[in-house]
């Protein structure tokens, strides 16, 4: 074999080969050119040497298992390089499936996570064995990344548990399992504590079954559940779940698509012919605009962020130890526990002993929840819980060495509840507010320490939403962000950094999105229309009902403001046709969203939505008056992309990863588009710029001023150029 494999071939003395995959040139083990020419020739090797050989075990010298596709070429495959990618996942393939025929048993000893092409390895094996380490994950998350597993992970999963247990628990929601969930879930066979023990197991499967084979190689084999040609077939489809019946109708995900057809059609031929429609419909998703979008988001540029691209450079790393939350609200209760659950001290401080205590039976409640569901031990909980301390005196955030505020929305109230405390906390805590809309650098006024000061933007409801965005202020340091960085990392959230601005990023582009919807009612076009063209674009709330969630009245009252304060600075204010909608909608008929109990929708006494407020048609929609649905959904995704380039040249933002990964997981950007920015580099199947600046031009022409490209992009548009950081 040539120095450079990828597998080393270790065989002892009674005939068992261990293939170890320990790629010499990486990190982690992909399947790279070099994993092609390995396995290839260790197939060979295997067939040549068959009689010396009494069975086979995979397994890793790296810290993870297999870590799965080569993304790096994987976002370069176009329609003509697509028939060398088609060759290459043949030829491992084939090797794969002539190792797992050669009539010897073959086990997977998974020594660390298995995903993607790491578990297709484990699927051609005859018996799967996982180390129970934490943090280890097994599963096939393709989908996740718009792409189906072509290593066949189709073909064996719906071989090895029927057709809609493989569509529902591993491939349409690339679900990561971790060791003691994919033993109950079927994805592996056994458990092992310790490498050793793994090690002793594989080499007792092999003794006990000297010829072992896979189930679908057994002659008479059924696929469990049966396949549609059976006529009760149809009538055992499980219910998809309400959010991948979204991706398969409306949004343009084709993943889940062609993750469907390829398993149906599958199911229906032999094995072999079943590798290649697979690999027929991963060959459409791979050259295709969607998988590019996002891998570039959700594995690079997600990969950027969290890796602290943005942190300043030299500021030695800190780990919070206790952190003050002040104000034990929604949001207070909500960062305390995830302060708590990344093992930080929290004291909770309220107006009141009952208000905080209310503030921490909220992590009560969450813990309560977990244990039932077992997704967290007693003794975990507890300890969790024992973190927090509730309180309404000062004194006892003594040693703290970050503060959160999260009080009222409201100036003077948190300039004085920073002057309680900035001298009671450790000397150099970290001073961080969590407004929504209030200027960082005008917080920052209130403190003795304004370096220290510094916006963490967490969303609703903090334990679910992964994003928080550092605002900072005009005399924030360098230190604070790195600091704050550190502390949002260390809750394991992923952080976006921009600088002040009014409603910042993320509040600023999401409002262009919903008054988009809005004024499309004020223009008389049906509002049922305008709410399916936000669920068809992709976006995971609808528009009109988003506005009510948000009420009508406090983004009325945040642009009252913004407006007086444009004006006051001698700046003329751009009128919105969304806010006389929203006027008449407060006013006229006192509908303030849900809280209100009516809004856009009405709600039930139990709070739940019952339907559209009929009114609207009366009062907004004009019967027969229509658009293009094409330029509705344009018309929202637009009036975010454009309003995020202005926030790149007004210097708000500083990175294309930040505003991707931001709009994606903190303001619910479609993911299929990769994200705000890349939506315009991938735009019309990967014309971008220069069809989004014509396409943007037409939107303006039909619909207003406010679809004009900014200068930024005209003149990328016009060097070829594409949003891209560095
Ligand atoms: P909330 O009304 O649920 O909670 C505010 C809490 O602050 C109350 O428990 C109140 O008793 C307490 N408080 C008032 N004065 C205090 C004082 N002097 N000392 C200690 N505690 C005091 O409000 P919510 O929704 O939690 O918002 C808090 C902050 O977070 C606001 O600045 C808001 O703009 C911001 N925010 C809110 C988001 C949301 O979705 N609600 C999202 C992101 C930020």
């Amino acid at each position: 074999m040539t120095a450079s494999t990828t597998i080393r071939w270790e065989q002892d003395d009674t005939g068992v080969v261990t293939l170890v995959l320990d790629d010499p040139h990486q990190s982690a083990n992909t399947m790279n050119q070099a994993f092609k020419d390995s396995i290839i020739a260790i197939a060979d090797r295997a067939e040549a040497e068959k009689e010396s050989i009494r069975g086979i075990v995979y397994t890793s010298a790296k810290k993870t298992f297999f870590a799965g596709g080569d993304l790096k070429e994987m976002i370069r495959v176009g329609p003509e390089n697509a028939q060398v990618a088609f060759e290459t996942g043949t030829a491992i393939k084939n090797a794969l499936r002539r190792i797992e025929t050669l009539g010897k048993p073959v086990v997977a000893a998974l020594n660390g996570a298995a995903l993607g092409g790491g578990y297709e390895i484990a699927l051609a094996s005859h018996h799967r064995i996982a180390l129970d380490a934490p943090g280890s994950k097994i599963g096939l998350p393709e989908v996740t990344l718009g792409l189906l597993p072509a290593g066949g992970g189709v073909t064996r999963t719906v071989r090895l548990m029927g057709i809609a247990d493989a569509l529902l628990k591993v491939l349409l929601q690339g679900t990561q399992y971790n060791p003691r969930r994919a033993l109950e879930n079927g994805l592996v066979h056994e458990l092992a504590a310790t490498p050793e023990e793994m090690i002793e197991k594989a080499r007792a499967f092999i003794d006990a079954h000297p010829e072992s084979q896979q189930p679908w190689d057994v002659p008479g084999y059924r696929i469990p559940g049966g396949t549609p040609a059976n006529p009760k077939f149809a009538a055992n489809l499980p219910a998809f779940p309400a959010n991948l019946r979204k991706q398969l109708n409306g949004a343009p995900y084709p993943a889940p698509r062609n993750i469907l057809a390829a398993a149906v059609e599958g199911s229906q031929v032999d094995f072999e012919t079943a590798l290649t429609i697979e690999a027929r419909y991963f060959t459409e998703l791979v050259t295709g605009q969607t998988s590019k979008n996002m891998i570039q988001a959700f594995f690079f540029d997600l990969q950027a962020v969290n890796s602290g691209a943005n942190r300043p450079k030299g500021v030695e790393p800190r780990q919070v130890r206790k952190v003050a939350v002040l104000g034990a609200g929604m949001m207070g209760a909500g960062i305390a526990y995830s302060c708590a659950r990344a093992g930080i001290d929290v004291v909770l401080k309220d107006v009141s002993a009952e208000a905080a205590a209310k503030g921490k039976a909220y992590s009560e409640k969450l813990c309560e929840k977990a244990v039932s569901r077992g997704r967290t031990t007693r003794e975990k909980a507890d300890a969790l819980l024992a973190r927090i301390t509730p309180t309404a005196d000062a004194a006892d955030l003594a040693g703290c060495d970050a503060v959160i505020e999260a009080v009222f929305e409201d100036t003077a109230l948190k300039h004085k509840v920073f002057q309680e405390v900035q001298d009671v906390v450790a000397p150099d805590a970290l001073l961080c507010s969590n407004t929504s809309t209030l200027p960082i650098t005008l917080l920052a006024e209130g403190v003795t320490r304004p370096a220290d000061f510094i916006g963490l933007h967490f969303f609703s409801p903090v334990d679910k939403m992964p994003l928080v965005e550092i605002i900072k202020g005009e005399r924030t340091g360098q230190e604070a962000l790195a600091r704050a960085f550190d502390l949002v990392r260390q809750i394991n959230k992923t952080p976006i950094v921009v600088n002040d601005s009014r409603g910042f990023f993320t509040s600023r582009v999401i409002g262009h999105f919903i008054n988009e919807g809005v004024a499309m009612v004020g223009e008389g076009i049906e509002p049922a229309s305008v709410e399916q063209a936000a669920a068809q674009a992709g976006y995971p709330a609808k528009v009109l009902s988003l506005m009510d969630e948000l009420t009508l009245t406090l983004p009325r009252k945040i642009r009252n403001e913004t407006r007086r304060a444009v004006e006051e600075a001698g700046g003329t204010w751009a009128v919105h046709p969304a806010e006389a909608v929203i006027d008449r909608m407060v006013d006229e008929f006192g509908r303030t969203g849900r809280s209100g109990g009516k809004g856009f929708y009405d709600y039930g006494d139990d709070g739940r939505r019952t339907g559209l407020w009929p009114g609207l048609r009366e009062h907004f929609t004009q019967p027969g008056h229509t658009i293009p649905f094409e330029d509705m959904k344009e018309r929202m995704l637009f009036a975010e992309a454009l309003d995020t380039v202005r926030l790149l040249e007004e210097g708000v933002l500083t990175s294309v990863a930040d505003a991707n990964i931001g709009s994606i997981f903190g303001i619910g950007f479609p993911g299929w588009t990769g994200g705000v920015l890349q939506y315009i580099n991938g735009y019309d199947d990967g014309a971008g710029l220069p069809a989004f600046v014509a396409r943007a031009r037409e939107l303006a022409e039909r619909y207003g001023e406010r679809f004009t490209p900014p200068a930024l992009l005209v003149e990328k548009a016009e060097r070829g150029e594409t949003f891209r950081d560095g």
